[in-house]
This record gives C-alpha cells, sequence and structure tokens, in this order.
C-alpha cells in the first residue's frame, strides 16, 4: 500500500510559513494539509484564500485544504482559484452533500468529505463511489496537538469494508494525533494517508520525520 504523509502546516511557524512549506517539500512530503476554521463550525480559526494563494508559488506540492466551516461551498471557488488541489467538506454541515461533491468533480478538483469521531459512517452510503478521499477525523476538529481517540481505528476498519464492498476509488486519510506511535496500527486498519501537524512540526528534524512516518506506516 502507497502511504500519503500530509504534513498539516497549522503547526508551523507562521511567522515562517513560506519557509516551513519548502522544508515540507524537501522532507518529500505527499500533500501540504490546510486547516482552514471559520470560528464557526469549530470554535478556532485559521487561514483563509489569501494564505493558500500566498504559499501556492513557493511549492509543487499538492494542496488538501479541509474547510472546517458552516458554509463551505460558499467558498469553494476561492479555495479554488487559490490553488487547491483537493478540496475536504464537512458530511455536517452539508444537507446536499451528493451535490456538493459533485460541485467539485465539476471542478476537476479532488472531492473528499470528512466525518466528525461521532459521525456514523452511513452518512457515506449513497457517496462513497463518488469520492477521491474520505477524511475520517480522529480527534474532535479544532486544534492542533489532541491525542488520538483510540476507537477510531475499528471507525477505519469498517469504512475500509465499505469502500472494499462498493469497489470505491477512495482513499482512507486520517487527521488528529497522528505521530511514529500510532501511524502503522492506523494503516493496519486501512488508512493510507495520513495529516500529521505537530509530530512533524515539533520534531527536531521536521523534514527526516516525514520520512520516519512513511516508513512506519508502510505495511
Ligand atoms: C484539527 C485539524 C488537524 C490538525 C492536526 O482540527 O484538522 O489537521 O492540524 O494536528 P495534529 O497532528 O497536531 O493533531
Ligand atoms: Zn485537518
Amino acid at each position: 500500500m502507497v502511504i500519503q504523509i500530509a504534513p498539516s502546516i497549522l503547526a508551523a511557524d507562521f511567522s515562517r510559513l513560506g519557509e516551513e512549506v519548502a522544508l515540507m517539500e524537501r522532507g518529500g512530503a505527499d500533500w501540504i494539509h490546510i486547516d482552514i476554521m471559520d470560528g464557526h463550525y469549530v470554535p478556532n480559526l485559521s487561514f483563509g484564500p489569501m494564505v493558500v494563494k500566498a504559499i501556492r508559488p513557493v511549492t509543487k506540492i499538492p494542496f488538501d485544504v479541509h474547510l472546517m466551516m458552516d458554509n463551505p461551498m460558499e467558498y469553494v471557488d476561492e479555495f479554488i482559484e487559490a490553488g487547491a488541489d483537493s478540496i475536504t467538506i464537512h458530511a455536517e454541515v452539508l444537507p446536499h452533500l451528493h451535490r456538493s461533491i459533485n460541485y467539485l468533480k465539476k471542478k476537476g478538483v479532488g472531492a473528499a468529505v470528512a466525518l466528525n469521531p461521532s459521525t456514523p459512517l452511513n452518512f457515506l452510503d449513497y457517496v462513497l463511489q463518488d469520492l477521491d478521499m474520505v477524511l475520517l477525523m480522529t480527534v474532535n476538529p479544532g486544534f492542533g496537538g489532541q491525542s488520538f481517540i483510540p476507537a477510531m481505528l475499528d471507525k477505519i476498519k469498517r469504512l475500509k469494508e465499505m469502500i472494499e464492498a462498493l469497489q470505491s476509488k477512495a482513499i482512507i486519510q486520517v487527521d488528529g494525533g497522528i505521530s511514529l506511535k500510532n501511524i502503522r496500527q492506523a494503516a493496519e486498519a486501512g488508512a493510507s494517508c495520513f495529516v500529521a501537524g505537530s509530530s512533524v512540526f515539533s520534531a527536531s528534524d521536521p523534514a527526516a520525520m516525514i520520512s520516519q512516518m512513511r516508513k512506519a506506516g508502510e505495511l
């Protein structure tokens, strides 16, 4: 299984954001994970499209934009124009999830749906075939540096079974508290794309941590 590492710049040094992104490229990151928080859907504020646009020229690595917001579809076009390659929308806030996913596909970006820890997998029953990726939150969204919720391992396994049964091409991304300690367990359960904020950026050598995590997750 091909492992992908997506460092979350929420844990980067914002005073040197461009350099931090360039460092992730040197470390071999597969994606740059960009957490967008609106202060409503989650109790925190982070970046807008301007920041995405500002760091776009710094790297060729694709941008994985995770929209933790109440009205994500109102801002999708701006994030795509700013340089997003894949957009993740939360199922909990979208009454017309099927329509929203199709909009992303029509726009030519990767289409991903995120589920909070308490959101059931059956939200995906009728859309899984259309997705490029499912993001299972392994912490409650809003902040970096939280602990991985162990009950999510079973959720990853069950999602993997659903994906296989439907022969969907969707990959499973996990986000929250991912580190060298748990990446292998999450990979064994069926995840293949790993968001990592604090574990990468607080490492003494962040670039080397990316390859250490990749090695630990390879089955
Ligand atoms: C949490 C965000 C995550 C966060 C992960 O709300 O969606 O992407 O940055 O950070 P760590 O890896 O520190 O848990
Ligand atoms: Zn995220």
